[in-house]
């Protein structure tokens, strides 16, 4: 029996063997503890390739070379290449931090109010019958992305002709090429992305005759994806005629329209004049959503302030109403954010709601696209005058010029380009497209003199 003493404290071979027992479960917890970290549940895991975009930015920005140029990213860029604060945007933040009234209450899972009824007029027209017979849904989006995976969401659980269809057989058609990210956005969202004919490579201009016998052909009521202008990555857009031969098909095969407009202004300096494909849909009756994007021409990148139009066939909450897909989108928004983010939507807000602000943005957009159009008209005269530069294309340089909006697919092949970054310091894609934006009358004859030897094998 143990005595009192001994029970009360021990003796020493009782504590030793205490002490044995008790190193002995902390060795078994540690046994188990690495046990568990060696089992890493983030295993198997792949690495996931680099946004290309991103990876020649990084690239641009270890070189040290003076000279060098980024051509990749898709932002506007001033004539001195440093990001450009509209003047129209400078003063909508004053306006906003002296307003005391302003509180950082959540919004409505909608969207700013103000907002959603200004930029569906802005993409529709004011006098459009969609607004006037309240058809047109609009939900306020984390920019033109949001609006993306918003619209393919949509569609992949309520397009009428994919119910209780597979993600193989919910086919959204893409132009080839398309903006990089639409494919990743609606894989995502269990929709399966497929190729049209959009680009001729021979021209560096736009092969509708393919295209139009594409859509003859694919299934009625398929669902296409068109840049509603300014086209990314080609910068070729079709024609107010071509537009309407397209328009003609989807009437016919009852295709189902889906836009995405993330140049409004950008393309040709004028807000109307870029809406005209989006709107002359709508008067066809065309079953249609849009996606716009604020980023480009507000020049709002990071503020994330885009929506999601679409379009109903008729009002109400009777089946196929507005109210009804109205609904479902609040559902959806709700899932994904809870409420959008303010700050963006109160800019935009202003903007378009105040008579001399708004016309101030537009001359603010012009004074964008003007200076993106001047950058063409030198590149090609340099090319053309200067260097003589062999044209990959039937048309001489001309699509430099022709082309419109950020990019210019220069037709250049994937060893030129490789060649332009790896040794002119000329960052741009593989696939040969530039954003104009990143141009300026510092580094245009740069940047010339470097395609000009990159064509002739001399880079
Ligand atoms: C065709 C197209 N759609 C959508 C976007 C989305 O841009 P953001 O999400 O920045 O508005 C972009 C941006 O480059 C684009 O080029």
């Amino acid at each position: 029996m143990p005595s009192s003493s001994s029970s009360s404290f021990g003796s020493a071979s009782n504590s030793s063997t205490r002490a044995a027992t008790r190193l002995e479960q902390v060795s078994k917890q540690m046994a188990s503890a690495s046990s568990s970290a060696s089992h890493d549940v983030w295993h198997s895991t792949p690495f996931a390739p680099p946004d290309a975009i991103f990876a020649l930015t990084a690239g641009y920005q270890q070189d040290s070379f003076d000279k060098k140029v980024n051509l990749g990213v898709g932002a506007y860029r001033d004539n001195d290449g440093k990001p450009f604060v509209l003047p129209v945007v400078r003063k909508a933040k004053q306006i906003l931090a002296a307003d005391d009234t302003l509180d950082h209450e959540y919004l409505p899972i909608a969207g700013l109010p103000s907002f959603v009824k200004a930029t569906s007029k802005l993409i529709f027209g004011a006098d459009s019958p969609a607004l006037s017979e309240n058809r047109v849904v609009t939900i306020q989006t984390i920019s033109g992305t949001g609006a993306n995976h918003y619209g393919g969401a949509f569609l992949s659980r309520f397009y009428e002709p994919w119910l209780g269809k597979s993600k193989e057989e919910k086919k959204i058609y893409l132009s080839n090429p398309t903006w990089a990210n639409h494919k990743s956005i609606f894989n995502s969202v269990g929709l399966t992305p497929v190729d049209y004919p959009y680009y001729d490579p021979k021209t560096i201009g736009l092969d509708l005759s393919a295209f139009l016998d594409f859509l003859r052909k694919a299934p009625k009521q398929s669902v296409f994806l068109l840049h509603a202008c300014a086209h990314n990555p080609t910068g070729v857009d079709p024609t107010r005629e071509q537009w309407k031969e397209i328009a003609k098909i989807f009437k016919e095969q009852e295709h189902f329209a889906f836009f995405d407009c993330a140049y409004q202004g950008f393309a040709s300096g004028d807000l109307d004049n870029d809406a005209w494909a989006v709107r002359h849909f709508v008067s066809e009756s065309i079953p249609l959503l849009v996606c716009q994007s604020y980023a480009k021409n507000a020049g709002l990148y990071g503020e994330r302030i885009g929506a999601l139009n679409i379009v109903a066939s008729h009002a109400g909450d009777s089946e196929g109403g507005a109210d009804r897909i109205r609904s479902q989108l609040l559902i959806l928004q709700r899932q994904e954010i809870s409420n959008p983010p303010t700050f963006g939507a109160r800019i935009v807000g202003l903007i378009l709601n105040d008579e001399a602000m708004f016309e101030e943005w537009k001359r603010d957009i012009k004074t964008m696209a003007h200076r993106i159009i001047d950058m063409r008209k030198k590149l090609h005269e340099l090319l053309v005058n200067k260097y003589k530069t062999p044209a990959p294309g039937p048309n001489g340089w001309d699509h430099v010029t022709s082309q419109i909006g950020m990019f210019t697919f220069t037709g250049l092949n994937p060893e030129q380009c490789k060649a332009m970054v790896e040794r002119g310091h000329v960052y741009m894609t593989g696939n040969g497209r530039i954003s104009m934006a990143g141009l300026n009358e510092h580094n245009v004859e740069w940047v010339a003199e470097c395609i000009d030897k990159a064509v002739r094998g001399q880079l």
